[in-house]
Order: structure tokens, then C-alpha cells, then sequence
């Protein structure tokens, strides 16, 4: 079975030296030709293209074939690494190898591994710039249901638009820190994209792994798609998401990654029922990340506020319910390279309720596509809702990119709860 192991470890390192040849190999088979399905380049393609757009007519049929915002996010994702590393595998003659992951401990946290940046190397992209920024802590371990962490259930889609809190963070933030290719949908070009991946796909396991299920619909279960396959006479093979859908069935696993407490997060050990949120509170008017949005809330009753009885040391006693921050029909006009910090307020100090990485947003939304981002603020709700306002205050800050930058809107800032 293979392993993928932490590129911050020497087997990592091991790893990544075998990656490097075969990546080396990959573009050399692109130069000579540049159809080759086993390139770099076709590989790319297979994710997306620089525009975002569709697959154009003619086009290979996996070509543009990301899945994105929607339940196939991870699975679809977990075939197109199965896939590759099977190229890696064969090209540099190495059946044990497995793909190494970035253990990055959270998007803020990310530094790139040294043999990324030797200009010499097969793995260095010039086009990649680094911006460090402040973002908010990932949430996914908190997340109860499917939907709330890999995405919701949906028609298969380039640009879907219900992300999950993986997606969201610390995948989306991870592809626009480092703007470039990896900030495109052709973002396989840069050979981060693959180790970044790995990791995403390290989580998955590890958030099913706190007890938590994935969907058992036979419309995720029984969704296929067609790879190359440089392992069979065909050149081709399809995945079914049963095929994949757990480490056990997919038949590999990952080393864990050092200084990570054992058995995954110390978080989200509760389960919670948050597939359906209940709304509690929202703003009257479309919002942007240049305009402080006030949220009214329409149901304090339901957030344990202000109900028949309540005095200030009932609602103290009182179990917090979960807090979501939501941001309905969110757009964003042409593609930037810049990520916004979004803060809540309940008229104390704000606290950072999530970081809106527009990785895909104005690719969705040229396709005419709007997305939903929702923030699990309920690790800061027994504050914002000890001060509980009438009426709580989105605000946004640009963390990265030109100062100024044109940036996303939405149709409304929402607040929901959902049983505890
Ligand atoms: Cu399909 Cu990280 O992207």
C-alpha cells in the first residue's frame, strides 16, 4: 500500500526528489509533444484552462473537467492525484512511490519547501509570488455534515457554487496566496498544486476519521469519470467515488505529519447537525467588501437572546448554538489577485469570522454563476453574542494584492444557526 508522507520530513524530502525527476520527465514529454496525455501540460488541461472557462468544443474530452464548489470537489479531485501518480510512478520506474503532501499547518502558516525555489529545478514556477497574510483558522473539523465540509450536493460542475469549509479554507487560500498559475485554473502548472492536493485530500480522510460521513446517495456514489492511464494497454480508466471514497477502498494512506496530534484535530470532536442552517438574522441590502453591511437579527429568540425570561445570567448558562456568518450570491467582476479578511461584530470588537479567497469567483461569476460562503463562526459566538446586538456588523479587510482592488459583492450577509 502506498504511503505519502509530510514533505517536512526526510521520506517527504525522498519523495519529493523522485517527484522532481518525474516532473522534469512530464514536461520533457510535453516539449516533444505537446498532446501527450502523460505531459505536463495535457495534465494541466485536464483541470482547467487560464480563462476558467468550459471545455471548448474539440477540446479532449477530460480536458477543464475540475470539479469545484459541490460534493465532487474532493472526490473528483482524489482520482485526478490517483491518476498522476501513476505517471510519476511509471515514468521514473518507482512502483512504491507515493505522492508527498504539504503539511502545512494552516494557510498563514505556509512555507514553501526549499527544493521549490532552485530555479534549476523541474519544480520551481516563475510566475509564483508570494503574499503572506493573516487569515482566519480553518473550521473544517468542526464541520458535522458532509455538505458543511466538502461542499454541497449538486449536478457535476466546473463552477459550482456551495463550497465547503475545506475548500474554502485552507484550500482556496492556499491557491490565492501564491497568485500565478496557482491562483488559475490552470493552476497545475505549478507543481504545488500537487502536494497542496494531497494535503486537502489528507483531510478528508482525517475529518471521517473524527467519525463524521460522507454522502451515501447513489448520485455521488455511482458519479464516474474517465483518466488517462499510463498503466494500461487502453491508456485509459475510469473512477466510480465508491472506488475512492475512502482511503481503505482507494488502497493508500498518509504518514502523519509531524507535531500533529495523533489521531487528527483536537477540535470537532462534536458532532453536530448543520446539513440544514436556519436563518436568524440578515442584511437589507446587497453588500460589498468596501461597504460595513449591518446584519439584523429577525430570530434572536433562536440564538438564545432576548427570549420570554431571558436575563443576563440565563443567557450566560445558556448552551451557545452554532453561528454561521453566510454570504449569499457572492460575484466578483474579473479575476484579481487579492484575498479579504471578513469580520463580525455584535458592537464589541470584531472578530474574523473567515478569509474570502476568490480563487474560480470571477470565472463562476462570468459564467454567470453566483457562490454562497459560509463562515462557521460559532468558536467566537459566546462573544459576539454575550455583547448581542441588535444588530451585528460585516466588515471587510484586504489582506493581500495591489491596495484598492476591485473586489467581490454579494446579494446579502446572513446569519444562520443550526441545532446544536
Ligand atoms: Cu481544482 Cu485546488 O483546485
Amino acid at each position: 500500500m502506498p504511503t505519502r508522507h509530510p514533505v517536512s520530513t526526510q521520506e517527504g524530502l525522498d519523495a519529493l526528489a523522485v517527484y522532481a525527476i518525474g516532473v522534469g520527465l512530464m514536461k520533457d514529454r510535453s516539449a516533444a509533444t505537446s498532446d501527450d496525455p502523460f505531459g505536463w501540460f495535457y495534465q494541466s488541461r485536464m483541470h482547467g484552462n487560464p480563462w476558467g472557462t468550459e471545455r471548448q468544443p474539440g477540446e479532449p474530452e477530460d480536458w477543464s473537467g475540475c470539479q469545484h464548489g459541490t460534493w465532487f470537489f474532493l472526490p473528483w479531485h482524489r482520482m485526478y492525484l490517483l491518476q498522476f501518480e501513476a505517471i510519476i510512478r511509471n515514468l521514473t520506474n518507482q512502483p512504491d512511490w507515493g505522492l508527498p503532501y504539504w503539511d502545512y499547518p494552516n494557510a498563514t502558516d505556509v512555507v514553501v519547501p526549499a527544493p521549490f525555489l532552485d530555479d534549476q529545478s523541474p519544480l520551481y514556477d516563475q510566475l509564483r509570488t508570494e503574499d503572506p497574510f493573516v487569515a482566519s483558522e480553518p473550521t473544517w473539523m468542526d464541520a458535522g455534515s458532509f455538505v458543511r465540509f466538502g461542499g454541497g450536493m449538486a449536478e457535476r460542475a466546473h463552477h459550482g457554487v456551495s463550497p465547503g469549509a475545506v475548500e474554502d479554507n485552507p484550500h482556496n487560500q492556499v491557491h490565492s496566496r501564491f497568485a500565478g498559475d496557482l491562483s488559475s485554473f490552470q493552476s497545475p502548472l505549478d507543481p504545488l498544486f500537487w502536494i497542496h492536493h494531497a494535503n486537502i485530500d489528507r483531510l478528508w480522510e482525517q475529518w471521517l476519521q473524527l467519525g463524521r460521513e460522507n454522502p451515501t446517495d447513489s448520485a455521488w456514489l455511482n458519479s464516474s469519470w474517465g483518466f488517462p492511464d499510463i498503466d494500461d494497454p487502453s491508456g485509459r480508466r475510469t473512477y466510480h467515488v465508491s472506488q475512492i471514497q475512502t482511503l481503505a477502498v482507494a488502497g493508500y494512506d498518509y504518514a502523519p505529519a509531524p507535531g500533529e496530534p495523533q489521531g487528527g484535530p483536537e477540535r470537532g470532536t462534536v458532532a453536530r447537525d448543520d446539513a440544514v442552517l436556519t436563518l436568524v438574522g440578515a442584511s437589507r441590502r446587497p453588500g460589498s467588501v468596501v461597504e460595513t453591511a449591518s446584519v439584523d437579527l429577525l430570530a434572536p429568540e433562536a440564538l438564545g437572546l432576548g427570549g420570554p425570561g431571558a436575563d443576563e445570567e440565563g443567557a450566560e448558562a445558556a448552551v451557545v448554538p452554532p453561528l454561521f456568518l453566510v454570504l449569499e450570491n457572492v460575484a466578483l467582476a474579473g479575476r484579481v489577485d487579492a484575498v479579504w479578511n471578513i469580520l463580525v461584530s455584535a458592537g464589541g470588537d470584531p472578530v474574523l469570522a473567515g478569509t474570502l479567497a476568490p480563487f474560480g469567483l470571477a470565472e463562476l461569476t462570468a459564467s454567470g454563476g453566483r457562490t454562497t460562503l459560509t463562515f462557521d463562526i460559532s468558536r467566537s459566538a459566546a462573544d459576539l453574542l454575550s455583547v448581542g446586538g441588535p444588530a451585528f456588523e460585516v466588515t471587510a479587510e484586504q489582506v493581500t494584492g495591489e491596495p484598492g482592488a476591485v473586489g467581490p459583492t454579494w446579494e446579502r450577509a446572513a446569519l444562520y444557526t443550526s441545532p446544536a
